[in-house]
């Protein structure tokens, strides 16, 4: 085991460049498993959900050839199998997307159940309603899912909520079934757009991707032979923008696309905080002390659940208080009994977090909860007086790229050690 020791406050300065978007990467990984050819991605972040993924394609029968630390190149002409079992898919969420892209290609996929942060419930009724709409017949048992179908065929799919996965996982299944497929309530997320630009680039035909009605024309074959680069990671580049603001820093985040990031940036100005964003590349830094905000987390373009815990940093030092409500995930304020060790005052109840603002954070031993909530941890460190240990840090190995060599890079005083079992 591992923990990062951090002494703090620093006020980060600098410049950070940010890796390709972990989100997107999950999905366009297993979306490899429709094309009957070779391709290449490009920026992928190199973390350990992203190893992961590798593993389970290659145990399918595809094969991948690491180029650099960010770049595969992908052969997928010979699947041989259509099972990926429970040891290898609970290592994380985005496991599911198997199930999208196993049936498209060989009309079965036999998967086991995902793991992944544990957030509270996260039920996958929604990505049923998706693969039945398009004939498949769906079970879930003894820890698998199994989707099979004779031939799928184009429906029309209405979402009875905004759901990231389900978006993702029907336009993975539809990409060859025959027909056109809608998806009204869609998803908007960049990285449902990442997806559709990936399986494009191919030889789909998807219209619509970053509105909420998305058509599907079904084609016959993805032949692949063409190379795509993944977009930046925005949970990245926010979480950096934030450690600016907690730290009392400086920050240039580079290699983002600033569009993304507006309704972060918006609370980032609301609160006292500056922010200069020039399309790729934005400066954020902090002048004075910030000021209270209330908070919802929505689906894309709203305030993203996956920086609401990096947010709560910086509100529990701004001055007031402030109101957080969560409205994706139940279980998504684990971080703030950890934050209140060092010396924060955040009261829960149910999906909303009260926040008085304190003049400063102070150094203590906490636990990373999620993997959102270990980097709002880090930030918290790094911004608190004294030493900060932050322990369960597989959490953090999931989704951020060498997040204590970024953080060093920007002067943070952060070490990765060993912690006697
Ligand atoms: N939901 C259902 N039924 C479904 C699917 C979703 O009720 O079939 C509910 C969920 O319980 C939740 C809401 O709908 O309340 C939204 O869930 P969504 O399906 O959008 O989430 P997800 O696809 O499981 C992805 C990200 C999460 C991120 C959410 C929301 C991946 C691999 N995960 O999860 O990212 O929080 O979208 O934006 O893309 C993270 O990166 O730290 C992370 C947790």
């Amino acid at each position: 085991m591992e923990k990062l020791v951090i002494t703090g406050p620093t006020p980060l300065r600098g410049h950070v460049k940010i890796s390709g978007a972990k989100n997107a990467a999950v999905a366009i990984i297993p979306a490899t498993i429709l094309i009957n050819g070779v391709c290449t991605i490009e920026n992928l972040p190199n973390i350990s959900d992203v190893k992961s993924y590798c593993e389970i394609l290659e145990n399918l029968g595809v094969k991948i050839k690491w180029i650099n630390k960010h770049t595969i190149q992908v052969d997928s002409r010979h699947i041989t199998s259509s099972f990926a079992p429970l040891d290898l898919t609970r290592k994380f969420r985005a496991s599911y997307y198997l199930i999208g892209s196993l049936l498209g290609r060989c009309g079965h996929a036999e998967v086991g159940l995902p793991g992944g942060c544990n957030l509270g419930p996260r039920p996958i009724d929604q990505h049923i309603k998706g693969f039945e709409a398009l004939g498949a017949t769906v079970t879930v048992s003894n820890g698998n899912i199994t989707a099979t179908c004779d031939k799928l065929r184009a429906n029309s799919i209405y979402f009875d909520m905004v759901s990231v996965g389900a978006t993702m996982n029907t336009i993975l299944a539809s990409v060859l079934a025959e027909g056109t497929t809608t998806i009204d309530n869609a998803a908007k997320e960049p990285h449902i757009v990442d997806l559709a630009n990936f399986l494009n680039t191919m030889g789909a035909d998807i219209r619509g991707a970053g509105t909420d009605v998305i058509k599907i024309n079904g084609v016959k074959e993805l032949k692949g032979n063409a190379t795509y680069s993944i977009v930046p990671d925005q949970i990245e580049a926010g979480t950096f923008m934030l450690a600016a603001i907690a730290s009392k820093g400086d920050i240039t985040v580079e290699n983002c696309i600033t569009k993304h990031l507006e309704p972060v940036i918006a609370k980032v100005l609301e609160i006292g905080g500056n922010v200069e964003a020039n399309g790729d590349h934005a400066r954020v830094w902090w002048s004075k002390r910030t000021s209270k905000a209330n908070i919802k987390t929505l689906p894309y373009p709203g305030f993203p659940t996956d920086l609401q815990s990096q947010m709560g940093v910086c509100l529990s030092m701004s001055s007031g208080t402030s109101i957080i409500n969560e409205s994706i995930w139940e279980s998504r304020f684990q971080y703030a009994q950890e934050l209140n060790k060092m010396g924060a005052n955040i009261t829960i109840s149910g999906k909303t977090a009260v926040f008085e603002g304190v003049e400063y954070l102070y150094g203590a031993p906490v636990t990373a909860t999620d993997l959102r909530a270990g980097a709002a941890l880090i930030m918290a460190g790094i911004s608190a007086n004294g030493v900060t240990e932050v322990f369960n840090l597989h959490h953090i190995d999931r989704g951020y790229e060498n997040i204590e060599e970024k953080f060093r890079s920007l002067g943070a005083k952060i070490e990765r050690q060993k912690v006697e079992e």
